[in-house]
């Protein structure tokens, strides 16, 4: 009975504490990690560091010099070497580890033994950074961070530049414009493409740049954001006039940088400038950001004389996204598809985004068109995104990076209301003035009925 009385005891509350850590894991990963994975994969780590690096073959052999030196003075066993380590700094994520590569390693040799790292360290991931040459860092992922994403309180945002989805090595992804000037995003019905926009929206709005749309899907999109947006087109004939009228405004600020060229013979070099950035903060032109959702709609035509305007308006996309970026002009382009299907132009009209984002897609073919010129692991990277998980998405830019993202989640009130109180930032555009859209009403509060109505019974 006594027996009985002292299992109770003890195995009563192991089982509790057991059932309380796998019920936190699953639905509280953030806070099992800090208060269990993390001490857990620490002490694994720092407990087999050496005898993990010699199975996954990371070791090197010993020095002439170590070899001399351990057998005159130990006379221990000579074993290879691991790499030389850091200190193991925690995060809310997961661990980082700074390696010292020994002579004859590459960053790549880690890459390659991540899958077996994170199996013996018992963590949802490892990635592998180049810090500078000869010393990387792992960066232990201790769970699924994309699957509940919470942005990094210390994202390193600023001007142009908008933290808008978690990356899976739990690092934010920044939309910086002044690297990537235009963007392509591409996604099936659903996949998340409106979200990534909010976020970019939500993003700039507080910042001294002009917000444009182009909304072809009659404006549901874009059209919440209006308070804040200094132009909105909703169909294509909308759109037909406003890209003119970009394109003047690109072409004016080059006829301003021009000037400021031309200043004086005797002009320092760092004061000749070739584009805005360069320009005196009081002549400097306020940055423009094209938003275009379903660039498709754009293409699709059904007359002759729609065609004509067809090319123009793509011409004129095309001049943008070629000549925009030093007169501050960004592109921001989505879509559902984007190939050379869509017509004349299409497909130099994507070469010219250089940053590309793909959310789950129907098909082979439409990650290819976002993401073959990058990498073909990113294709199938991006065939795999399941529908469940709406803004999951692959980025890569085409200098053939590649990551997996996750926009977090951000209600499209939560959005407007941010454009709402950011109002007093449009920016004054006299050329984008006629292109303003109306400023819906708040909708009022719903006042109570004066009388109750009753239901008629007989
Ligand atoms: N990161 C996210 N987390 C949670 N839910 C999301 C996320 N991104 C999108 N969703 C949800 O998925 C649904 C579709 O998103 P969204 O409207 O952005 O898709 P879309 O690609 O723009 O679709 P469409 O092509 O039909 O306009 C929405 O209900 C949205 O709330
Ligand atoms: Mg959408």
């Amino acid at each position: 009975m006594s027996d009985l009385t002292t299992l109770l005891e003890v195995g009563g509350p192991v089982a509790a504490l057991g059932g309380g850590a796998a019920y936190a894991r699953a639905k509280h990963p953030a806070a099992y990690w800090s208060s269990i994975g993390l001490p857990v994969s620490t002490v694994r780590l720092l407990s087999s560091y050496g005898s993990v690096m010699e199975a996954c073959d990371l070791t090197v052999p010993p020095s002439r010099l170590r070899v001399f030196a351990l057998k005159t003075m130990s006379r221990r066993e000579v074993r290879p070497v691991p790499p030389r380590r850091g200190i193991v700094r925690p995060t809310t994520t997961g661990l980082r580890l700074r390696l010292r590569l020994a002579p004859g390693q590459e960053p790549a040799d880690f890459a390659a033994a991540a899958e077996r790292l994170r199996h013996v360290w018992g963590v949802h991931a490892v990635y592998v950074t180049t810090v500078k040459p000869g010393v990387i860092e792992l960066r232990l992922v201790g769970y699924d961070v994309l699957r509940r994403v919470r942005m990094p309180r210390k994202s390193a945002g600023g001007f142009l530049r908008v933290p808008v989805a978690l990356r899976e090595d739990a690092t934010p992804f920044i939309r910086d414009y002044r690297t990537i000037p235009h963007q392509l995003t591409l996604g099936a019905t659903l996949s998340g493409k409106s979200m990534y926009l909010r976020h970019l929206i939500t993003g700039l709005a507080p910042q001294p740049v002009a917000l444009v749309g182009i909304d072809c899907k009659r404006g549901v999109e874009l059209a919440p954001f209006a308070s804040r947006l200094s132009a909105l087109a909703t169909d294509p004939e909308q759109a037909a006039e406003l890209l003119p009228v970009l394109v003047q405004e690109m072409e004016d600020r080059y006829d301003l940088i021009k000037a400021r060229q031309g200043i004086a013979p005797d002009t320092p070099d760092e004061e000749i400038t070739s584009d805005i950035w360069g320009l005196p903060d009081s002549e400097r032109p306020v940055p423009v950001v094209l938003f275009v959702d379903e660039v498709a709609e754009l293409f699709l035509v059904a007359t002759k004389k729609d065609e004509e305007r067809r090319d123009e308006m793509v011409t004129q996309l095309i001049r943008l996204a070629q000549l925009g970026r030093a007169a501050g002009i960004y592109l921001e382009v989505c879509g559902q598809r984007f190939g050379a299907e869509l017509g004349k132009g299409a497909t130099m009209l994507r070469a010219q985004l250089t940053g590309r984002v793909c959310h789950r897609v129907n098909g082979e073919a439409s990650a290819k068109m976002a993401l073959g010129d990058i990498a073909p692991e990113a294709v199938t990277a991006a065939c795999s995104i399941a529908p469940e998980r709406p803004g999951l998405a692959v980025a890569g830019d085409t200098s053939g990076g590649w990551s997996r993202i996750r926009t977090p989640y951000l209600s499209l009130g939560d959005a407007a209301e941010t454009c709402r109180e950011s109002v007093h930032l449009v920016p004054d555009l006299p050329a984008l003035k006629s292109f303003r859209p109306d400023v819906p009403a708040r909708p009022a509060e719903t006042a109570a009925p004066v009388f109750l109505p009753h239901p008629v019974t007989d």
